[in-house]
């Protein structure tokens, strides 16, 4: 029974693993999740949103604190249009997150940047143009475009000396999506070097109708893009993203004609996941009916989330000030109508604002449990310790599982191994359980195709 090290991606004159661990902000693929990922000779991401908000947690600067004091005089206003990013900050930010991260990179696999256009940050072309600068300043091997059609975005860069070696890609939930384009990108002869064709399943924000998402399902769409780039007589590999959860899934996937997967839930229990621990068995204890798609994103995408996100019931005022990523060029954000129009309770306190979420501060605080729908089988990917906790798997362990495990097969984390290793650490017994105790398990649903 063939497995994905079978196979290889090949990225100009690199082979890779063909599992790409898909970025997911702010900071939940953190760079030791994406680092893991290239040691073992994948790729994996991290995701410049909100990176002035990473830098400064991270390496003690104050790029975000700085505007949020900046602008406080406009704290008790809705009107936010004179909050504008510096955009030297945004660059710092972003160069700071790349830059240490690539230092730190080993193994022959890739570290690529999720950029998505959607955090205009009050200013769509300059924000773009600051990020994308400093992720290929930094160094970084790779950069995927999401949450957008990106139509102006590569003319952006196009004197960066990088701009023709460093590896671009696209997320796309269409072959219509990915002929706009592309028809951008042959104007400028720079086609993209990989496309990630993202079907319904997937978490984060959704390209598809809130709807009509049941009317899509990834194995067509992976066929429609095939086909058209066939028509256009182009070579470029296509990742298949969203519902893989299995090395067998990855597997038909593979075999349809893709190069590789892109996947993210199965590594959001991982110890390298930026999730907090709490958050990460709250995943792990998830049913299927604890999961839907809902329109609370300001940014007018779907996304897919545990009902019990605590984004969903808060009444947090606007903080654009401090945050203000996703503001539009007017200085508007969905969350601001929705933030008003919440009626107050008999003591005055404002009421949760169910409508809309303020998403810079949810996914700051990790209160956004953003999901792949099948986030309610990771129970059956590790195991239940006496306490009621699950083990978290290391990244290496489900990375390997999907290289190594056929059919719908998954390895579980060893309890001993996890056990000795909580000793020798001082931990309560998730910490790192990497051996591989390959267990027939059987998937709870159909594989995603
Ligand atoms: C917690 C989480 C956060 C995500 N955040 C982003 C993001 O910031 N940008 C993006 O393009 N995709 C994001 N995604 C989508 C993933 O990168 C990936 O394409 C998709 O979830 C793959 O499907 P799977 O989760 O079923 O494996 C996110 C997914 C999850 C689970």
């Amino acid at each position: 029974m063939s497995r994905v090290d079978d196979y290889r991606l090949i990225l100009g004159n690199k082979e890779i693993i063909p599992i790409m661990q898909g970025g997911m902000g702010v900071d939940i693929s953190t760079s030791e999740l994406a680092l893991k990922m290239a040691e073992l000779g994948g790729i994996g991401h991290i995701s410049d949103a909100m990176a002035p908000y990473v830098s400064d947690k991270k390496f003690g600067t104050r790029l975000q604190n700085s505007k949020q004091k900046e602008f406080r005089q406009f704290a008790d206003s809705l009107d936010k249009s004179a909050v504008k990013w510096d955009f030297a900050r945004t660059y710092e930010g972003t160069l700071n997150h790349v830059r240490h991260t690539m230092e730190a990179k080993r193994g022959s696999g890739l570290v690529f940047v999720n950029l998505m256009e959607k955090l205009t940050m009050g200013n769509p072309a300059e924000t773009l143009r600051a990020r994308l600068m400093a992720a290929m300043d930094g160094g970084i091997d790779g950069i995927t475009l999401s949450a957008g059609l990106h139509t102006g975005t590569l003319k952006l860069i196009e004197d960066q000396p990088r701009f023709r070696d460093v590896k671009i890609g696209i997320i796309v939930s269409s072959a219509r999506a990915l002929g706009v384009f592309l028809r951008s990108s042959a104007r400028l002869n720079r086609y993209p070097d990989y496309v990630v064709v993202e079907g319904p399943l997937a978490g984060g924000h959704l390209g598809f109708g809130i709807d009509c998402l049941h009317q899509f399902n990834l194995r067509t769409l992976v066929e429609e893009v095939l086909a058209l780039l066939k028509e256009e007589n182009l070579s470029i590999p296509v990742i298949a993203a969203g519902g893989v959860f299995t090395g067998g899934d990855a597997v038909d996937f593979l075999r349809l004609g893709a190069s590789a997967v892109q996947v993210a839930t199965r590594f959001t229990i991982s110890q390298e996941c930026g999730f907090p621990s709490d958050v990460k068995q709250i995943y792990l204890l998830s049913k299927e009916e604890d999961v839907e798609v809902n329109l609370s994103s300001p940014t007018g995408y779907p996304m897919r989330m545990l009902k019990c996100s605590p984004s969903l019931s808060s009444n947090i005022k606007p903080n654009c000030e401090a945050l203000g990523y996703i503001l539009d060029k007017n200085g508007k954000c969905q969350y601001h109508q929705a933030w008003d129009a919440a009626g107050v309770d008999a003591d005055g306190k404002k009421l949760p604002v169910t409508e809309k979420m303020c998403i810079c501060y949810h996914f700051m605080r990790y209160n956004c449990y953003t999901c792949g729908h099948n986030v309610y089988r990771l129970k059956d990917t590790t195991v239940r310790m006496a306490d009621g906790n699950y083990i978290l798997p290391t990244a290496e362990h489900i990375f390997n599982d999907y290289r190594y495990s056929t059919g719908q097969q998954i390895s579980l984390p060893s309890i001993a191994a996890s056990e000795d290793e909580a000793l020798r650490n001082g931990t309560n017994g998730t910490g790192p359980g990497a051996a591989l105790n390959t267990i027939p398990r059987k998937s709870t649903t159909p594989a995603a195709v």
